[in-house]
């Protein structure tokens, strides 16, 4: 059996971090308010000469180190992200200079949240068909510079950071067992950016509307969410013909500390089976899957043939779920 195996992880955060507190200087807000309604305790924030290309570049070097291999033994680099560098090119190819990968094709992919499971998704299918043996799949955002800095519904809750996972062919049961994509592009109105593209073009009404930034009708998000991760969560059991007493770690996307416990007793998982990391990074998006994946395999809770269950939701909208024997 030919599977796709993640060979290696890595992860980056910026250095600069922003404390709740440092957020009520700005915004009509508490440390409390945040902590109860999101987990979120502080975020990082990437210096201005930081773009989005730079936090994936310092990820990928540690998940190809962790692998054993080279840049140029890559065939492909995906990025998932909703903030490239620019729009064009695309921040694959940007990476894939920076990391001197001669040989590897390079695509974006923008699920937002879900970015990273349908990375996973792509890249196995990829490496399954003979088209590829090596994948670097990189999650990275810089959410920072689409956040509007006085919309305190929005700003209290992302950050910015990157993570990166190496997949390789592997002939044995170990690699990704399943992957599920949704998306429901009727409430896309839920989650968005209203200019800056082909339908809304930069102009300085664009600016003076504060229309380049994340907008997000939270509290119908929040109700979505649960109920699509649910039913998410129980087709990729379903299909693998599993218990949830089998699943040995979750991996959840990390946008609400709430949206997390309700799935873990949705799956009657004790919180240590669970990977947490949304109070140090908040929502990094498309990051925050690969990053708390590379936490808990370098602190040693992920060990090998582990079966590991990640659950992503977010803008498009869009929900994923991947099952992995690691
Ligand atoms: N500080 C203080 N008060 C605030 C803040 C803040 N930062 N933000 C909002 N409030 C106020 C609101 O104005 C509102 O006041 P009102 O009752 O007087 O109108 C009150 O707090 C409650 O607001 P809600 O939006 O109902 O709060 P809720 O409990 O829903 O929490 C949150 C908001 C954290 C955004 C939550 O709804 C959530 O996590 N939603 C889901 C997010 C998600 O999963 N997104 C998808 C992934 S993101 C991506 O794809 C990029």
């Amino acid at each position: 059996m030919i599977q796709a195996r993640i060979v290696g992880t890595g992860s980056y955060a910026p250095k600069k971090v922003v404390t709740n507190h440092d957020l009520e200087k700005l915004i009509e807000t508490s440390d409390e308010w945040i902590i109860e309604r999101t987990g979120i305790k502080e975020r990082r924030v990437a210096e201005k000469h930081e773009a989005t290309s730079d936090l994936a570049y310092e990820a990928s070097i540690k998940a190809l180190k962790a692998a054993g291999l080279h840049a140029s033994d890559l065939d492909l680099i995906l990025v998932a992200t909703l903030t490239p560098d620019v729009a064009m090119p695309n921040t694959a190819c940007i990476l894939q200079h920076k990391l001197n990968a001669k040989k590897a094709g390079a695509l974006d992919i923008n699920a937002a949240c879900s970015g990273f499971i349908y990375g996973l998704s792509v890249a196995s299918a990829l490496i399954k068909a003979g088209t590829a043996e090596n994948i670097l799949l990189v999650g990275a955002e810089v959410l920072s510079r689409f956040v509007d800095w006085q919309d305190r519904t929005t700003c209290v809750l992302f950050g910015d950071g990157a993570g990166a996972a190496v997949l390789q062919r592997h002939a044995g049961k170990r690699g990704i067992l399943s992957t599920h994509l949704h998306a429901d592009g009727s409430l896309a109105d839920l989650l968005h950016i209203e200019a800056g593209g082909s339908r809304l073009p930069s102009t300085h009404e664009t600016v003076d509307g504060r229309m380049h930034y994340v907008k997000m009708r939270g509290n119908e998000t929040f109700k979505v969410a649960v109920r699509a991760l649910e039913d998410v969560v129980q087709e990729a059991l379903e299909f693998n013909k599993i218990k949830p007493e089998e699943i040995d770690l979750l991996v959840p996307h990390q946008a609400n500390l709430r949206i997390i416990q309700a799935m873990a007793k949705r799956l009657n998982m004790p919180m240590e089976k669970v990977v947490v990391t949304i109070q140090k990074y908040g929502n990094t998006s498309a990051a925050s899957i690969p990053m708390a994946l590379d936490e808990a395999v370098r602190d040693g809770r992920i060990k090998e043939h582990n079966m590991i269950l990640l659950e992503a939701f977010g803008g498009g909208l869009t929900w994923a779920s991947a099952l992995i024997r690691w």
